[in-house]
């Protein structure tokens, strides 16, 4: 007999391995496959941490208040409906905890973020999938036929994972205004600031005229280089869901490290634009290229870009990583399947342009010596 309830043991463990820098051969490592930012955190925020490390004998103030009141004021929302978290992982975990019991439902599309569906599982609710359209993008109206009765909680995101794709405004209030209002509509925007610099709608605005309860969270894993100190916050429609969130959180799990950090973080926002703006303009030029070798990408707005390959996914990545660059393979896009490939730095992304190159005249070669 385990002890472990079966909800528990049933679900597939992945483990959460951070790649090497350097690989056996001594070859340096591109992590294309993470959707981290390839540049550290502004320097004031570097040393606010380092300052904070000075006082980690003491507790971190448990309810952030100046991070709530920083956030609070940037996004001009009361500091009641505003809560924060140790990465926006922990607040998606927070609210299928306030809204999933045995027996329940979510509904989330598919693909999207792995973390969705394991929620669901490990809480004995059943997860449904909604499968996105060809181009990647959230299909509204079949998210909304897939609720049922049991349906607790939603989950969108946009910019989506792993897709890229943008909600347009008119799709965001569909689902607002339609979806029931005993359901908790969770909209992820762990890549907000990519969409909103690439012309995306601020949902804020559009969710505001739900009926019903929602959330929307954001990070500093991405836009401001932090994804390593875990810090996530969000808005909540009301004070009592925000509260809800706060109280099923672990005591103290946002770190006095972490907190100094998002801080001051929020001091440096030209880092962050600065960012955002390399990635977006690397993203465009690696589609670019991409799309000269024959990768359809999809159009989206975000740290990565989502392509269906000419070739099966899992044959590139694997010559990928040879050449010591990682990208994901995803279980989606035809026969090919599709490629997520979150944007590094310059040299990493030329790696990954060379390494493809390459692989693409190994073809030609081989194809020309099968003619002749
Ligand atoms: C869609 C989405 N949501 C949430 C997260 C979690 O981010 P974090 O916990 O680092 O804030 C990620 C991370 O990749 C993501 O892609």
């Amino acid at each position: 007999m385990s002890v472990i309830a079966p909800r528990v043991r049933t679900v597939a463990f992945h483990p959460l391995i951070e790649p090497p820098e350097v690989s056996g051969s001594g070859k340096v490592i591109r992590r294309l496959n993470l959707n981290e930012s390839p540049f550290g955190p502004a320097e004031e925020v570097v040393v606010a941490m380092n300052a904070a490390a000075r006082v980690s004998n003491r507790y971190p103030d448990g309810e952030a208040s100046r991070l709530i009141s920083l956030l609070s004021a940037d996004m001009k929302v009361e500091a009641a409906r505003v809560f924060v978290g140790a990465g926006s992982n922990e607040l998606l975990a927070a609210s299928a905890e306030i809204t999933l019991d045995p027996g329940t439902a979510m509904v989330a599309p598919s693909p999207a973020f792995p973390t969705y569906k394991k929620l669901a599982s490990i809480r004995g609710a059943d997860f449904i999938g909604v499968p996105v359209r060809e181009d990647g993008s959230i299909d509204v109206d079949a998210m909304l036929s897939a609720v049922t009765p049991s349906t607790r909680l939603m989950f969108v995101s946009s910019p989506h994972n792993p897709t890229g794709t943008v909600m347009r405004p008119d799709e965001i209030m569909k689902l607002a205004t339609h979806l029931p209002a005993d359901i908790l509509l969770h909209f992820d925007e762990a890549y907000y600031e990519f969409g909103r610099a690439a012309g995306g709608p601020e949902t804020l605005p559009i969710l505001q005229h739900r009926e019903g309860a929602w959330l929307s969270t954001r990070t500093f894993s991405k836009a401001f280089g932090l994804a390593g100190a875990r810090v996530g916050y969000g808005v909540a429609s009301t004070p009592e869901i925000a509260t809800a969130i706060r109280k099923v959180r672990p005591n103290f799990s946002l770190n006095i490290m972490a907190l100094a950090g998002a801080c001051a973080a929020m001091g440096a926002r030209e880092h962050a634009e600065d960012l955002v703006r390399f990635i977006l303009d690397e993203r465009d030029r690696i589609a670019a290229k991409l799309s000269a070798m024959g990768y359809r990408c999809l159009a989206g707005a975000a740290n990565f870009v989502t392509v269906l390959p000419p070739l099966p996914a899992a044959e590139i990545a694997a010559h990928c990583e040879r050449n010591g660059v990682l990208i994901n393979v995803l279980d989606w896009g035809g026969a090919n399947k599709s490629l997520r490939i979150t944007i590094g730095a310059t040299e990493d992304n030329d790696a990954l342009v060379q390494a493809l190159g390459e692989l693409a005249a190994q073809q030609n070669q081989s194809s020309h010596s099968i003619a002749s």
